[in-house]
C-alpha cells in the first residue's frame, strides 16, 4: 500500500521548471530514495510534499488524503516529518531541549506560545520530559542529553535532527541528504541507524542522498530525477544498469 502519492506534480519558479510532471508512490514501511544530480529538483520535491511550496500543477496524497497546498505545520501534524539538507537545530540549546521543544511543537505549532505562554500543567510537562528521554534513549542519544547541540560531532548532530523529527510522532520521515558531510564510518553507522529507526518506530523513510554506497545498500526502491524529470525507478540493480541513469547521473559522478 502506498503511503505517499505524488501525482503529476510540476513546480515552476518563474521560468525555471524545478520539478516536471513527477509521479511517485512511496510504499508504506519501506526505505525508498530519491537521487539525481545537483539541481535535479529533489529538495523542491520534498518542499512540495511538506507544504513549503504549493505545486504549480498536480497533487500530493498522504494516506489517500489530498494534502496539496496545506501548510507545513498541518502536514507535520498529519504525520510527515523531515530533516534538512543543511542541519537545522537550536544550536545553542542542549540535546534534550531540542527534543523537548519538538515535543511542544507537536501539540502547539507556534514556538513562542508553546514555550512561553501556554500554561503547561506540571503533569503535561513531566510527561513530555519523560517522552523526550525515552526517545533519546531509543536512539542512543541519552548519553548526550546535556550537551550543547553545536558541540556534537557532525554525525551526532544529524542523528539529533532525525530524533527531533521523530519527536513529532511521524509515520513518514523525509531525509534530505542525511549523510552529507559525514565521514565513511559515520555514513556506515547511519545506514544501520536508519534501518533501526524504521523498524523501531514503524516508519516509512523517503530519503534524498548522494552517497551511492549508502543509497544502493539501504533502498528498497530508487527514483532518479534529472532536470526535474523522473528518468528511472526501480531496485538498486535496475537503476544502476539503466543507460539514462548512467549518462545523467552516475556518468557525471565518474567524471567529477
Ligand atoms: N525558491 C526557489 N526559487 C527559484 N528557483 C528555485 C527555488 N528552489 C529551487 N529552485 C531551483 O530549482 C532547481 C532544483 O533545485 P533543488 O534544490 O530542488 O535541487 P536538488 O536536486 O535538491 O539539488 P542538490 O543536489 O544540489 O541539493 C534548481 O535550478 C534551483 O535553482
Ligand atoms: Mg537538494
Amino acid at each position: 500500500m502506498s503511503i505517499l502519492k505524488i501525482n503529476n506534480v510540476t513546480m515552476q519558479f518563474g521560468g525555471v521548471t524545478a520539478v516536471n510532471n513527477l509521479n511517485i508512490e512511496v510504499q508504506e514501511g519501506k526505505i525508498e530514495a530519491l537521487i539525481g544530480p545537483n539541481g535535479a529538483g529533489k529538495t523542491t520535491a520534498f518542499n512540495v510534499i511538506t507544504g513549503v511550496y504549493s505545486p504549480t500543477k498536480g497533487n500530493v496524497y498522504y494516506k489517500d488524503e489530498n494534502i496539496t497546498g496545506i501548510t507545513p505545520d498541518k502536514i507535520t501534524k498529519k504525520g510527515i516529518a523531515r530533516t534538512f539538507q543543511n542541519i537545522r537545530l537550536f544550536k545553542n540549546l542542549t540535546v534534550f531541549d531540542n527534543i523537548l521543544i519538538a515535543n511542544h511543537l507537536r501539540i502547539n505549532s507556534n514556538f513562542v506560545s508553546s514555550t512561553l505562554r501556554m500554561p503547561w500543567s506540571n503533569k503535561e510537562e513531566r510527561l513530555m520530559r519523560e517522552k523526550s528521554e525515552m526517545l533519546l534513549d531509543k536512539l542512543d542519544l541519552l548519553r548526550l542529553k546535556n550537551e550543547i547541540a553545536h558541540s556534537l560531532p557532525y554525525g551526532e548532530q544529524r542523528k539529533l535532527e532525525i530524533a527531533r523529527a521523530l519527536a513529532t510522532d511521524a509515520d513518514l520521515l523525509l531525509l534530505d541528504e542525511p549523510a552529507a558531510g559525514m565521514n565513511p564510518s559515520e555514513t556506515m553507522e547511519l545506514s544501520s541507524f536508519i534501518h533501526n529507526i524504521r523498524d523501531e518506530f514503524k516508519l516509512t523513510i523517503f530519503m534524498i542522498e548522494h552517497h551511492m554506497d549508502l543509497v544502493m545498500e539501504i533502498s528498497e526502491k530508487i527514483y532518479v530525477l534529472d532536470f526535474g524529470q523522473l528518468i528511472a525507478e526501480g531496485t538498486a540493480n535496475e537503476v544502476k544498469n539503466d543507460q539514462r541513469v548512467i549518462e545523467a547521473y552516475l556518468g557525471v559522478e565518474e567524471d567529477a
